[in-house]
């Protein structure tokens, strides 16, 4: 590895997950599976992907630990809270997303993970009723009491660094309200003043994480750091956030089949996405304030990949067909509550092009692909690389991160706009690694 600024991954790293359910039960058995040499990393960027750095005859495609210092998985220590007091191990099983062969050998350490109390606020995900909460007086004292958990894991674990993922539940929508959410002291003052209905219980995580100086990742669709008072507290503290949603399933594929379109200049008329599933995450989004949040951030993909206004004769006004209300082509996302396919979703994309004198065509995409397995190596490569972020002194919103996420964060203050399209996401990534690891960045897809 060439000499680099970025800080070395010494000691242990903590990484503390908000939720127990199916995605971190999954991307934690993984991990200590992978530690014991029983299974693989299958999707990881971070384990698998190598980068070209150098060109001519210096040209050299390494994988990410060969140019900048990634912690080791041997290094990981987890911690976790949950409105459910079940243990990792438990959870695992009841999640039903692995099979027991695939969870019993590394049992002894999932039954040691064992989840804190939960700050957790009804009001903000109606369909969950675990009892393993915190009782709190007002939103500043909910993040007091977070903070002090994460004080509490470092001193009991020896962890030298700390980063918190949010893998909870979805909860409702909370939109942007620039009297509570523009500044971090009118954020503060909201929580003294336990405005229930401004400050989500995730915001409090985010707050108490940053300011015990852990990156925080938020891998659901809710509002808690794409705020500028999120923003400010990242800056003062040093930390980086990123942010939301997972990109998995559904979105992978169209954030990656859209550029198909946009590139060949075809047209587009409509694309009507629909998806069923059956885990605790499917129950929480089949309530519509909860569905509201995923919509938004589902539907904001292909807004920035096929932009009606650049192209008003392929994506623009008369394309979406007639009482279209919408602007451009007529884009629909649905997700429905199907108990009997538990974690593997099904999605179903119909996409109504048209090419040479406006002739229709269809495109149908049928993907029957398991949520939680494609949500757990974007939940260790987002983990391993804000903790490679924190160490090279980047703090904010990380760009470089959008690859892995629905709706990417951006500074919608100044009209940054968000990258979308999965290949550019790539070459962010990538020129973020090779910056960090000293070499230079490059527009080059290989
Ligand atoms: N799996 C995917 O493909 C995917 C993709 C994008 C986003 N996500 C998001 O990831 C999140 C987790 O998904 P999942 O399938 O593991 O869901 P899940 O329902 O199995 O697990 C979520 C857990 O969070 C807990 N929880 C809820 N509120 C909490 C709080 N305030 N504090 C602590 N714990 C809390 C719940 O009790 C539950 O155990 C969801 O928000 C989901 O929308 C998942």
């Amino acid at each position: 590895m060439k000499e680099t600024n970025v800080k070395p991954a010494t000691g242990k790293l903590g990484v503390l997950v908000v939720g127990l359910g199916a995605v971190s039960s999954t991307f934690i058995t993984g991990v200590l599976m992978t530690r014991k040499g029983l299974s693989k990393p299958v999707g990881s960027m971070t384990q698998y992907d190598k980068i070209r750095v150098g060109r001519g005859a210096e040209k050299k495609y390494l994988p990410y630990n060969e140019i900048v210092p990634i912690a080791d998985l041997n290094d990981i220590v987890f911690g976790a809270w949950d409105v459910y007091p079940q243990n990792a191990y438990e959870s695992a099983i009841n999640c039903e997303v692995l099979k027991e062969k695939d969870i019993n050998p590394v049992k002894d350490e999932l039954v040691k993970i064992v989840p804190m109390k939960a700050a957790f606020d009804k009001n903000y995900a109606s369909r969950l009723d675990g009892d393993n909460v915190k009782t709190v007086k007002d939103r500043w004292d909910m993040t007091e009491q977070i903070r002090e958990d994460i004080r509490n894991f470092k001193k009991e674990t020896g962890v030298e660094r700390v980063v918190v993922l949010w893998a909870a539940s979805t909860e409702v929508y909370v939109p942007v309200n620039e009297k509570v959410h523009n500044t971090l002291a009118d954020l503060e003052a909201a929580m003294k003043a336990d405005d229930k209905e401004n400050i989500a219980p995730s915001m409090c995580y985010a707050y108490a994480a940053l300011a015990e100086g852990a990156p925080f990742i938020m891998g659901a669709p809710n509002t808690t750091v794409d705020i500028p008072a999120m923003w400010e507290l990242s800056e003062k503290t040093g930390m980086p956030i990123s942010g939301k949603d997972f990109k998995t399933g559904q979105t992978l594929v169209k954030s990656g089949f859209a550029p198909i379109i946009g590139t060949r200049c075809l047209g587009l008329n409509g694309w009507f996405s629909t998806n069923i599933l059956g885990n605790r995450d499917g129950l929480v989004l089949d309530e519509p304030a909860n569905f509201r949040t995923k919509e938004v951030s589902k539907l904001s993909t292909l807004e920035s990949i096929l932009v009606p206004e650049e192209q008003p004769d392929l994506y623009g006004a008369n394309c979406g067909g007639e009482g279209n209300d919408h602007n451009g082509y007529y884009h629909k996302v649905r997700i429905n509550y199907y108990p009997p396919r538990n974690d593997n979703k099904e999605g179903w994309d119909n996409i109504d092009i048209f090419g040479w004198m406006g002739y229709p065509m269809q495109i149908k995409i049928n993907f029957l692909c398991r949520d939680s397995i494609l949500a757990a190596p974007l939940c260790l490569d987002l983990v391993l690389l804000s903790d490679l972020a924190a160490r090279d002194g980047r703090y904010g919103i990380q760009r470089f991160l959008s690859f892995f996420l629905k709706s990417p964060m951006h500074d919608y203050t100044k009209d940054e706009v968000p990258v979308n399209h999965l290949f550019q996401q790539y070459v962010m990534l990538k020129n973020a690694i090779r910056e960090m690891g000293g070499y230079p960045a490059d527009e080059t897809i290989d």
